[in-house]
């Protein structure tokens, strides 16, 4: 009997020092806290993500590897940890990982945002950059953003009281609705609202189901990291999912028919150039499903107005909402960027696309604004197709790899006074590579396609809204500028200003 346990003993010993063995058959491994047995880290997690993440890399250094349930995390905060990544291993790290709501609320990952990386992407990719963001498509569609721009500063001069005393103002709704109203029309050729009331009920409607997508993409969904959960469903969550993703389907479906009609309608009319101009993305991929029916299948056209509307059009606005929180705990910053606009475009007109150009300070605070609060803080989640090394450490394929680029953009190490708001340090950067130090946008192949449109939306609508309007804060205190949970950045508090027209604008707005 005594023998009995002895071997058992033995063979219990060697067990352990086996599957040891194989847990560590990467003999690199990134340095990882301490973890507990089946939920590895996920006992760590707190919110907001991005700052807890930081703390740990304080701790275990640059890289950083995590283990949630059953699913290896890189996270990688520092500008060289993320060059390696986005350049050598650019290739191996371009798929996106699979989470359900992501999986179920992209079509499956067939849209630009969520697809592996591989033909079908590089294709979707070529198309939207051909026909969404090259340089004549932003000329183009630059009648669209500032028409939404003009429209709201007529909206913001009628409600005013001329130019007598300041008025207040909600500022997060306006930019979350003036860059949504940009992205419908662009896609689709109408606001989300129309003129009827039928219309305006369905838009609303519209604009909750796609708000409440994006809050389930971040949802946290165990079966995301426990493969046995993915039977049950006890958290309602793939419910909830499957539900909002009918409802999405159908709107986005009802979009692709109305322009299929329309299109009908004015071929067999033949009206010639004056539509052409007014080509919306939709109409653009209708006419590639003419000539190859098989692959631009109306799920493709869907998984682009999805990609767009998710990725297109809450960033901007969150970055406007910050930008304004900064300019108005920073009046001198905000006189520094009126008086440029002033000396380069005057009180005689309305800024346009044209003059952003000749605005070096504007973008400065802009970049700025990225820089303190970048919408992405953790980029988007990228997946290692195969085995490969970062700093020198191993990491295993299907690791899903997190860039903390806001971690990186307050490393006190590469910039000075890191917290704090000073446009000025981007001039002077002009010149230096900022590399991988700074990116708001992402890098490499995955990087973000719309920056350009994105830094002309904000821009624009920025710098109107500093040449026509006077701007204070609604009480003495700072503009509250934490953080709320989740993975993208809203602000905690919906942002409210002060405004009133400027008086040597009050005629040109007057025509607006
Ligand atoms: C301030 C505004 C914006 C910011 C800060 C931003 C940032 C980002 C970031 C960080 C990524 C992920 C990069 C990565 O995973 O490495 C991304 C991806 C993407 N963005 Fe943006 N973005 C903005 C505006 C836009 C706009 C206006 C559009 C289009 C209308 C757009 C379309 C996309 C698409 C399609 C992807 C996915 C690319 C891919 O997976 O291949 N973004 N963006
Ligand atoms: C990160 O560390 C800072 C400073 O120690 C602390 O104030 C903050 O609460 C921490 N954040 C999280 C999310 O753990
Ligand atoms: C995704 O694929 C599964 C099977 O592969 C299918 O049952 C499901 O309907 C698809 N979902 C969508 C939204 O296309
Ligand atoms: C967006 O479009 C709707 C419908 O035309 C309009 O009522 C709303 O004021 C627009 N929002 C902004 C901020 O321009
Ligand atoms: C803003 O940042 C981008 C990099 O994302 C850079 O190319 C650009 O030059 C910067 N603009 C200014 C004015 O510094």
């Amino acid at each position: 009997m005594n023998f009995f346990f002895c071997y058992l003993a033995i063979f219990l010993i060697f067990l352990l020092f086996i599957t040891k063995h194989i847990l560590s058959h990467h003999k690199n491994q990134p340095p990882t806290p301490p973890s507990l047995p089946i939920i590895g880290h996920l006992h760590l997690l707190k919110i907001p993500l991005h700052q807890t993440l930081a703390n740990l890399s304080l701790r275990y250094g640059p890289i950083l590897l995590l283990r949630f349930g059953f699913r290896p995390f890189l996270v990688v905060s520092s500008p060289s940890a993320a060059e390696e990544c986005f350049t050598k291993n650019d290739i191996i790290f371009a798929n996106r990982p699979s989470f359900f709501a992501f999986n179920h609320l992209s079509y499956n990952k067939t849209t630009v945002a969520t697809a592996p990386y591989g033909p079908h992407w590089r294709n979707l990719r070529r198309i939207t950059t051909l026909e969404i963001f090259s340089t004549t498509r932003i000329l183009t569609s630059s009648d669209i953003r500032s028409e939404e721009i003009r429209s709201l500063t007529r909206m913001l001069f009628r409600d005013s009281n001329n130019y007598q005393s300041f008025r207040k103002i909600e500022l997060h709704s306006r930019f979350s609705e003036l860059t949504f109203n940009v992205t419908m029309m662009m896609i689709a050729g109408k606001r989300y609202f129309g003129e009827k009331v039928v219309d305006l009920e369905e838009g609303r409607e519209f604009y909750s189901v796609i708000k409440e997508g994006f809050s389930l993409v971040v949802a946290f969904n165990l079966g995301d990291f426990f493969p046995f959960m993915r039977w049950f469903d006890y958290q309602g969550l793939k419910k909830r999912v499957v539900r909002v993703q009918k409802r999405r389907d159908a709107f986005f479906q009802g979009l692709v028919d109305e322009r299929r009609r329309r299109r009908r309608r004015v071929g067999s009319s033949c009206v010639g150039e004056k539509i052409e101009r007014k080509e919306t993305v939709i109409d653009v991929l209708l006419s590639l499903q003419e000539s190859k029916q098989e692959y631009y299948t109306d799920e493709i056209i869907k998984g682009v107005i999805e990609a767009m509307l998710a990725a297109g059009s809450d960033a901007p606005a969150m970055t406007m909402e910050w930008a304004m929180s900064l300019l108005l705990n920073h009046p001198d910053v905000l006189d520094k960027a009126k008086a440029e606009i002033d000396i380069q475009v005057g009180h005689g007109r309305l800024i346009d696309d044209s003059d952003l150009g000749k605005l070096p300070y504007l973008h400065c605070v802009i970049n700025e604004t990225l820089r303190l609060h970048p919408s992405a803080p953790l980029l988007l989640p990228h997946e290692s197709s195969e085995e490969c090394t970062v700093g020198g450490f191993d990491v295993p394929r299907g690791t899903v790899l997190v860039v903390n680029i806001w971690a990186i953009h307050r490393d006190p190490e590469l910039w000075v006074e890191p917290t704090s708001f000073k446009p000025e340090r981007f001039k002077c950067m002009e010149d230096e590579k900022e590399g991988f130090k700074f990116m708001p946008f992402g890098h490499g192949r995955r990087a973000c396609p719309g920056a350009n449109l994105a830094m002309r939306v904000v821009g624009l609508a920025l710098g109107t809204l500093i040449q026509c309007f006077e701007w204070e804060r609604v009480a003495e205190e700072k503009v509250e500028t934490n953080e709320e949970i989740g993975l993208t950045m809203p602000k905690a508090k919906p942002l409210e200003g002060m405004y009133r027209p400027r008086q040597t604008m009050i005629d040109v707005l007057s025509q607006v």
